[in-house]
């Protein structure tokens, strides 16, 4: 329900015209501290209109005010401070959500229209680390959010399996590699003879050359390279698998770089036509200096085609293939020039639809403050941090609730979601350092504590065992209710924020806050009490349950029944 605007609406019948129900909503503030109120109204812009103090326009408007929802009003200064009657407001908020369930805050923005998301795209042949996990679970959290708002994601794997990194890898596996040891353990071999590759490259300046040779191969279609490429993609893609699996992550596509690879010479040809390509040092080039951005490099010497040559070819695809209303890039923020580029280079192309790219950039995950690189083999494994997270998970649960049934099961939907939590609950630019026994908690601002809340709130509901009345009275006075009810009124407003500003972690901090006061609400009464407001106590209970459960499910995060 829309509080504000009932109050703006009442605020409007005794100011006229001056000021638009609208414009007296966006006045409204929300007070700092409970003890003024529920919502302010500063009356500053009416001081004009009315040739008076702010003071006294507050002053007599707290005389003609009396609504349904209003107890009382208090002029503070040149404020007017609204308490909003509990009772009213808590029955309406509680049959709105009765009847929507997971539905509320569901918003008709989208149209159906498609947004392609681009996320994950790890690269083959090597090990999917934290950086891609963040684009994994962002990009996924993000794809249910704009179905929320009435969108139709398209979950892409823009997997990295084409580029010079597979002339290295060739090289590397001619040279020091065998089948069955590749065979034995595929991405943890491949990334041996990669950093192999890197280490030895720089007293041997010519292997570099070698793997361009290679690549350059490859793209020419030569049989033994396409097999080995093949081969190694597929052993990649199966590991990649398990982890998306844990996850319980999903793809609409794994068009990847190389499924561009009959796609380049049109956007060659269209850049042809536009005269934008010139030469430079042999390589082919798009002059981008009009953008402040260095120059984009379209194909290298030899002919061999870049990373952005296949972006362009994407994005031109996915605008074909899907008509996109936007069209995401979840990609790390050290990427931010790439897509810059492939902007503009759209743009010289002439076609508009560019301004509906985004890219979506985010921190870095570090740890002991440092950053992690493949090239040296400093990574962390994420399968491994996911396995270690559910033996932490485990462990506390042995603790909290040994006798738990399928212990094993929610282990895992504990220690991965608190994986993937920790990393939605700070903003996405935020670098952050990762200390997984932080993170697998079930106190403090964790994935585990909303989880632990919810299955919590359910047993209290078990314990009830009541049917629920829903079309009862369901009117709550409790003071300790009344955060809890506003909060959960706010739901939409969330869902709305998030999508905007395309940051999961508004949803995650929202749940961590809902948490909070339901703990709150629950330490300070006492919900079973047999009263005449049992029922809709246990109403609150069961709305809580919806909307952290609808918290978790749009974060890509289980919510175990039992804990
Ligand atoms: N494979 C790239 C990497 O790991 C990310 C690809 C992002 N998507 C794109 N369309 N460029 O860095």
């Amino acid at each position: 329900m829309d509080y504000k605007k009932i109050v703006a609406t009442e605020i409007h019948r005794h100011t006229g015209e001056h000021l638009s129900v609208e414009q007296i909503t966006n006045l409204l503030e929300n007070p700092k501290h409970s003890g003024y109120g529920d919502v302010a109204f500063p009356a500053f812009s009416l001081s004009k209109v009315f040739r008076k103090a702010p003071q006294a326009i507050a002053s007599e408007l707290a005389e003609k005010i009396e609504n349904d929802y209003i107890e009382k009003v208090e002029p503070v200064g040149p404020y007017l401070n609204i308490f909003l009657n509990k009772e009213a407001v808590s029955r309406d908020v509680l049959h709105e959500i009765a009847s929507q369930k997971d539905t509320f805050g569901d918003l008709a923005i989208g149209n159906n229209q498609n947004i392609p998301i681009d996320m994950s795209s790890p690269n083959i042949a090597k090990p999917i680390s934290m950086g891609h996990l963040r684009s994994t679970v962002i990009g996924n959290a993000l794809a249910n959010i704009v179905e929320k708002v009435g969108f139709h994601p398209v979950k892409i794997n823009h997997l990295g399996d084409w580029g010079t990194q597979f002339g290295k890898l060739i090289v590397g596996y001619k040279k020091w590699g065998s089948e069955v040891e590749v065979r034995k353990n595929p991405i943890a071999e491949l990334l041996k003879l990669y950093v192999r590759f890197h280490e030895e490259a720089e007293s041997n300046l010519d292997l570099e050359d070698e793997a361009r040779a290679w690549f350059k191969k490859l793209e020419d279609g030569d049989q033994e390279a396409q097999n080995l490429w093949e081969w190694f993609r597929n052993e990649s893609l199966k590991e990649f698998m398990k982890i998306y699996e844990m996850l319980d992550i999903t793809f609409d596509s794994f068009n990847g770089e190389a499924f561009y690879n009959d796609k380049m010479g049109e956007v060659v040809e269209l850049l042809e036509a536009k005269n934008l390509l010139t030469s430079d040092q042999g390589a082919t080039i798009v002059d981008l200096e009009e953008y402040g951005l260095n120059p984009a490099l379209i194909k290298k010497k030899d002919g061999a085609t870049l990373y952005i040559t296949r972006d362009l070819a994407a994005a031109i695809y996915r605008q074909r293939t899907y008509n996109f209303a936007q069209s995401l890039y979840v990609v790390g923020n050290e990427q931010s020039n790439h897509f810059k580029q492939l902007k503009a280079v759209l743009k010289e192309l002439g076609l508009e639809w560019a301004e509906n790219m985004h890219h979506i950039p985010f921190g870095l995950i570090t740890q002991g403050g440092k950053k992690l690189s493949t090239r040296k083999g400093k990574i962390i494994l994420l399968e491994e941090v996911l396995n270690e997270a559910t033996e932490l998970a485990i462990e506390q649960i042995n603790e909290k609730n040994p006798t738990l049934e399928n212990k094993e099961e929610v282990a895992k939907q504990v220690g991965i979601g608190a994986v993937v939590f920790h990393d939605l609950k700070n903003d996405r630019l935020n670098n952050f350092d990762f200390v997984l026994k932080e993170v697998v908690q079930f106190e403090g601002e964790t994935g585990p504590y909303v989880q632990y809340t919810n299955a919590r709130a359910l047993s209290i509901l078990r314990k009830a065992s009541k049917e629920l009345d829903l079309d009862a009275e369901l009117s709550l006075s409790d003071d300790y209710a009344w955060d809890t009810i506003k909060l959960i009124n706010s739901f939409p407003d969330v869902i709305l924020h998030a999508y905007e500003k395309f940051e999961p972690s508004v949803i995650a901090k929202y749940s961590l806050q809902l948490s909070q006061s339901f703990n709150k609400y629950y330490g300070n009464s006492r919900i079973l009490q047999d009263d005449e407001e049992l029922n809709a106590r246990l109403v609150l209970v069961k709305a809580t349950t919806i909307i952290l459960q609808e918290s978790l499910r749009l974060l890509g995060v289980k919510a175990p029944e039992k804990m």
